[in-house]
């Protein structure tokens, strides 16, 4: 058995010392597929994404000592791919993450954008280029018959490049984002969107997070390809590790960054806890960091009797910031958020905690000691946030949720649901939220991490592999 994706298992980095350090790669896909463990004979492809990856793959580290075989593996069971810098810049930047990322999750401003150019075009055959230097490592690696699993929305040309190398294989793709809708598909140039198209179909299985995707898909291939073709479609809501989550959450640093939270929090004038709405996400385009902002500072206007008795504790992890469109959104959140904290902090009280770098421990202490998770995406694939704070809150929460998220199709009916783009009704969600009696809240928060927990990530990846190979090879 063998994985794609861009992201792997693992980063390293080079420590002064010389030697080299490896680390858990970051993403909602590296928790989701981490699940299959060290699983014999099984092969993670995926890109040297570091300069230590890079390193690594140059002196072939993994199974102690010098590497056996010809191609260089990093660690057990990974391969990393030495893409040349400019022809990864190119595919993930230029057209994963600025084209594909955006007609997904519907982020493009049409009056300016898209604009598919020369430089579109150059970018292009690099994204054609990385996906064959991954088909063609899988080519290599995969015994007789074996199934492979390829990743998102970076490799959507793999499984046609693939299969032409390699009829033999069970081959099937995973897409861990939306889908979009077919006419916004369609912005896409016609021979750029049937190529995607048809390099998807070149699986024998696709699978889609919500049966919404998995439709949008369909309808997409009716439209422009003829239909589906021999590929079978199948859907795999992925849930959240409860167990590993709720030991995690209980761990010594975890503990250490409550009580650095809780004083950041403060306590209401009356000498109570402050209530804490929490929200954990990558400082991405898509999860509406601003307009969350936007409707708690509508609800401390509304809702005078909140002011010093509540806090709005929101991470925001840095995530490509290669793209300017990234590095601006991250300012623009940080500005409405000091804006709200000038216009109503007192002496003893900040509104708005917000901090902009990476600590998993911090964010599992968010999860904690919220009494309200506020998930209000755009548009989002799945959300595993919204999963994951019913699990580790410790007085339960009242979650808000976007309708837009494919988190709400499991969630939805215990979840307090909103349409992304309407502040007044998120700060009425919020307000409703904060002031859910004790019982209703941990009745739902019960039906939420039940939900939540439905599929976690051993099963769903599982059954995604059982699904693929139970396929008659054609
Ligand atoms: C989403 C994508 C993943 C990706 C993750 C982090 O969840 O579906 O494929 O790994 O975001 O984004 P990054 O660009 O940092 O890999």
């Amino acid at each position: 058995m063998l994985v794609a994706s861009n992201r792997g298992p693992v980063s390293y980095a080079v420590r002064e010392d010389g030697s080299l350090h490896a680390k858990r790669g970051g993403g909602g896909l590296v928790s989701g597929l981490s699940a299959i463990g060290p699983d014999a004979g099984a092969l993670w492809v995926c890109s040297a994404l570091s300069d230590g990856d890079r390193e690594a793959v140059r002196r072939g580290v993994g199974g102690g000592g010098a590497p056996a075989r010809a191609k260089p593996r990093v660690g057990d069971g990974v391969r990393m791919l030495d893409i040349p810098a400019d022809v990864h810049a190119d595919a993930y930047n230029g057209i994963a993450n600025s084209v594909l990322w955006f007609i997904h999750h519907l982020l493009y401003q049409t009056p300016l954008e898209p604009v598919f150019d020369a430089e579109f075009r150059r970018q292009w055959a690099s994204y054609e280029t990385y996906n064959r230097a991954f088909a063609q490592a899988l080519a290599e690696e995969a015994a007789q018959g074996a199934a492979v699993l390829v990743q998102d929305y970076h490799l959507c040309l793999v499984p046609g490049m693939l299969r032409e190398l390699r009829p033999d294989l069970r081959i099937g793709h995973f897409s861990h984002t939306p889908w979009a809708p077919a006419d916004y598909f369609g912005l896409l140039p016609d021979d750029i969107r049937t190529q995607l198209l048809r390099g998807m179909l070149g699986a024998d299985r696709l699978g889609f997070l919500t049966r919404r995707w998995a439709d949008a898909f369909t309808a997409c291939c009716t439209e422009f390809t003829g239909g589906l073709g021999r590929t079978e479609i199948g859907v795999h809501g992925l849930g959240a590790d409860g167990d590993f989550l709720r030991a995690r959450s209980h761990e010594p640093d975890v503990e250490e960054r409550m009580a650095d939270l809780r004083e950041e929090i403060g306590t209401a004038p009356d000498g109570s806890a402050r209530k804490a709405i929490v929200r954990v996400d990558r400082t991405e385009l898509s999860k509406n960091i601003a307009r969350g902002l936007l409707a708690y500072r509508q609800l401390l206007d509304d809702h005078p009797e909140w002011h010093e008795r509540v806090v709005h504790v929101a991470f925001a992890y840095p995530s490509r910031h290669d793209l300017a469109v990234y590095r601006e959104y991250t300012a623009e959140t940080q500005r409405v958020a000091a804006e709200i904290n000038e216009r109503y902090a007192t002496p003893g009280w900040n509104p708005v905690v917000l901090h902009v770098k990476d600590d998993f421990a911090r964010s599992l202490a968010a999860y904690r000691l919220a009494d309200v998770a506020l998930v209000n995406p755009i548009r989002d694939g799945m959300n595993l946030v919204a999963k994951e704070v019913p699990l580790v809150a410790d007085n339960g929460c009242a979650l808000v949720l976007s309708r837009e998220a494919g988190a709400y199709w499991e969630l939805g009916d215990d979840a307090i649901v909103v349409n992304p783009y309407d502040i007044m009704e998120t700060a009425r969600a919020l307000h409703q939220a904060l002031t859910m009696g004790p019982e209703e809240r941990a009745e739902r928060t019960k039906r939420l991490a039940a939900a939540a927990t439905a599929l976690p990530p051993a099963q769903w990846f599982l059954e995604q592999l059982q699904a693929l190979r139970a396929i008659q090879p054609s």
